[in-house]
């Protein structure tokens, strides 16, 4: 099990304020993350862009040293062994950086496993082995540069099990793949971590990769830990369910009550909001036949209607809104209470 405590990551900087003038400056990356990664289970670490992902992974994998906070490795200070970790785990990159175009397969798994400091005849047993798992023996000669997307994805998971990994760790994974690739890497996971008992921890900001994939979730932003659980935990106030959109000409104030009474009978605790002549939606329910019904009872022409996928900015804001609501409710109790 890796834990980790109170994680802090605070860099100096120079900041220029003009020509001669600059003053120092520090930029806390990371305040505050205290997180868990077991055997078997896939953590997500889910945050916008600046929450402070990377630097908390890259001190996961002893790339830098935290400034302050613990982190305990199967029992282990990582700390002051941080050697014995990089031992234990690997990183898996998506797309094409780490290897090596000019040099086969073959090559740049023997040039990864040498750095691990592996025994050679150990060393060609695991590559035949694993370009097998990932289905490329057959190509285990040829330049990667011949090579598709999916095959490069694909000598990226063999590299990094060469050594292998207790613990992997992925930093946003599937940016800029396709979406086919993106399917094989996330059923790649879903295996190591279920088939092969590996540990994982994977960065994103895409809602519904983190959803797809983890068993344990947190949310990350400035620095710190907004929330964490189960998906089912995170469900309500993460994970937006079925946001519409939904206009009819010559939508007015009339036939947006009437929409209003239509869309609280099948699901009373839906979120309306009329802005710019449009119907707003958020609902735990499906309702695009809902809405679509509606229209046909009311002899309206659907202007627009569809389903949003929910972002990460939008769950942010919800989940301030409900936290400011909660804070609010705290204080009220306690002025009632004493
Ligand atoms: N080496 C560094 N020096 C100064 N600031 C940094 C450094 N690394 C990251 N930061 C800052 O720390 C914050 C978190 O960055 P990062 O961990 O890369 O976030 P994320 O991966 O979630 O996008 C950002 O504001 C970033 O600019
Ligand atoms: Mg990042």
């Amino acid at each position: 099990m890796i834990e980790v405590k109170n994680l802090k990551k605070t860099y100096d900087v120079k900041r220029r304020d003009g020509l001669f003038k600059s003053h120092r400056e520090t930029i806390e990356a990371v305040k505050d993350i205290s997180m868990r990664i077991d055997a078997g289970q896939i953590v997500g670490l889910l945050g916008i862009n600046g929450a402070g992902k990377t630097t908390t992974i890259k001190m996961l994998t002893t790339l830098i040293e935290p400034t302050s906070g613990t982190y305990s490795f199967d029992g282990m200070d990582a700390i002051v062994h941080p050697a014995e970790v990089k031992k234990q785990i690997n990183m898996i990159a998506g797309g094409e950086r780490m290897i090596y175009w000019r040099l086969s397969a073959y090559e740049n798994l023997w040039y990864y496993g040498q750095l691990y400091g592996i025994d050679n005849s150990v060393l060609k047993q695991r590559i035949e082995n694993l370009l097998k798992m990932v289905g490329l023996q057959d190509k285990a000669n040829l330049p990667v540069e011949t090579f598709s997307k999916g095959m490069k994805q694909r000598l990226q998971i063999a590299r990094g099990l060469i050594n292998d990994p207790k613990y992997i760790f992925l930093d946003e994974p599937t940016i800029g793949l396709d979406a086919v690739v993106t399917r094989e890497l996330h059923d790649e996971i879903k295996s190591l971590a279920k088939v092969k008992e590996k540990g994982i921890l994977l960065t994103s900001h895409y809602l519904s990769e983190v959803e797809e994939l983890c068993d344990y979730i947190y949310l990350v932003n400035n620095g710190e830990l907004i929330v964490e659980g189960t998906k089912k935990d995170l469900t309500d106030f993460v994970f937006l369910r079925n946001q519409y959109v939904f206009s009819t000409k010559g939508m007015d104030k009339n036939v947006y009550n009437g929409l209003k009474r239509h869309v609280r009978n099948v699901d009373n605790d839906a979120e309306i909001l009329f802005e710019n002549g449009k119907a707003m939606i958020t609902s735990n329910v499906e309702l695009s036949t809902i809405l679509a019904g509606f229209a046909i009872q009311e002899s309206l022409t659907i202007v627009e209607l569809h389903k949003m996928e929910p972002s990460l900015e939008q769950a942010m804001i919800k989940l301030s809104k409900d936290m400011k609501k909660e804070a609010e409710r705290e204080i009220l109790y306690k002025s009632l209470v004493g």
